[in-house]
């Protein structure tokens, strides 16, 4: 079959071959391959209705993760997270149904942490307190307790222990590094950041045509005009500055390399928040997972051009003297890894 391929391209004139590329290459076959994403993605995900074990644990992670946020913000707001928690409560009963062995899985453990920590910082406010109980059976509101706080739940360190980052080992860098989502009031320059961005051109992509590119956006009301239209950032302030990694779907040669941007875009997001790690400065990524119209307002307000795809956000700016995030504990190698043989 290639060799007949490879004959045609041999007789045939160039433009013929190139138009024919052009047909094969085109729109026939992205649409394809985007209606064969759609309906596998359409069966997994974990949509309200979701049934599944593994959808339920993803959709226990999500309220958990939503309860920490509210238990490390630097403003503690008393009552907060009434819908997470109700939804938390939904989803936890549903998982104790379909896994037997839930009290030691780690997103369930996480969960009870978390709820934990919620109770115990909410100690002589009743109102508060019997709405968490009005949702938990007195069973799993007991062993919210006897959890360790390393399991879910809000997670404080000092700023200050970052400075000496640069001399960490990878692992050391690597464990210590958190999503920081409130930050100093110092502002931050291009300059300081320019070396972590350097450091991250070291990320692989393929063939080595490095699509990422990276906006650095230092004006503060667009910063604040693009995370509310973001949505996953609000409640904190506003960044002292925000870069935007896009993937530049130009440097791409065939049809099948259409997702590609994100895989590369991705690496070098992980590579550049450990790079601005190891530089003392703080960061968190945040999705840019649009609908149409917020990413059509998106591209307009910050000027992204329609062959650049959307990676990720990451905000960044100086570590703040205390350091409150989420402990968003992780699944252990185990949980993920299959070994084929
Ligand atoms: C691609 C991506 C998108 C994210 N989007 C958001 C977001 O919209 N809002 C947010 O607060 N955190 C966001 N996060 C941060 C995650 O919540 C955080 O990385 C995760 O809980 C692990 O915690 P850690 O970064 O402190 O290790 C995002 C992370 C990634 C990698």
């Amino acid at each position: 079959m290639s060799s007949l391929k490879d004959k045609m391209k041999e007789i045939l004139p160039q433009p013929v071959v190139s138009f024919g590329k052009r047909i094969l290459n085109g729109y026939p076959s992205l649409v394809m391959a985007s209606l064969r994403e759609a309906r596998n993605f359409n069966m997994a995900y974990a949509k309200d209705s979701a049934k599944g074990a593994v959808q339920l644990e993803a959709r226990m992670v999500y309220f958990t993760h939503q309860i920490e946020k509210g238990l490390s913000h630097q403003q503690f707001r008393y009552g907060f997270g009434k819908k997470p928690l109700k939804n938390l409560s939904v989803v936890m009963a549903k998982y104790c149904k379909v896994e037997t062995n839930y009290i030691q899985k780690t997103p369930y453990i996480s969960a009870m942490a978390t709820i934990g920590e919620y109770i115990r910082r909410h100690e002589g406010r009743q109102r508060d307190l019997q709405y968490v109980y009005s949702l938990f059976s007195p069973t799993v509101l007991k062993e919210t307790q006897n959890i360790a706080h390393v399991e879910g739940g809000s997670l404080i360190f000092s700023g200050r222990e970052k400075t000496s980052n640069a001399k960490l080992t990878f692992q050391q860098l690597n464990e210590r590094r958190h999503s920081i989502r409130e930050f100093a009031n110092t502002p931050i320059t291009y300059q300081e950041l320019l070396p972590a961005i350097e450091m991250a051109m070291r990320t692989p992509s393929v063939c080595n045509r490095q699509p990422t590119r990276v906006h650095v956006i230092l004006n503060k009301e667009l910063i604040a005009k693009a995370l509310k239209i973001q949505g996953g950032f609000n409640g904190y302030p506003v960044p002292p500055a925000l870069l935007l990694l896009t993937a530049d779907n130009r440097v791409f040669m065939a049809p099948q390399e259409h997702n590609e941007g994100y895989t590369d875009g991705g690496l070098f997001g992980m590579n550049l928040l450990l790079a601005l790690e190891e530089q003392g400065i703080a960061a968190c990524p945040l999705n840019t997972m649009f609908r149409r119209g917020p990413e059509k307002t998106t591209r307009r307000l910050l000027s992204i051009p329609s062959n650049e795809v959307l990676v990720m956000y990451i905000a960044v700016g100086h570590f703040p003297e205390e350091c409150a995030t989420c402990v968003s504990r992780r699944l252990s190698a185990k949980d993920i890894v299959t070994v084929i043989e």
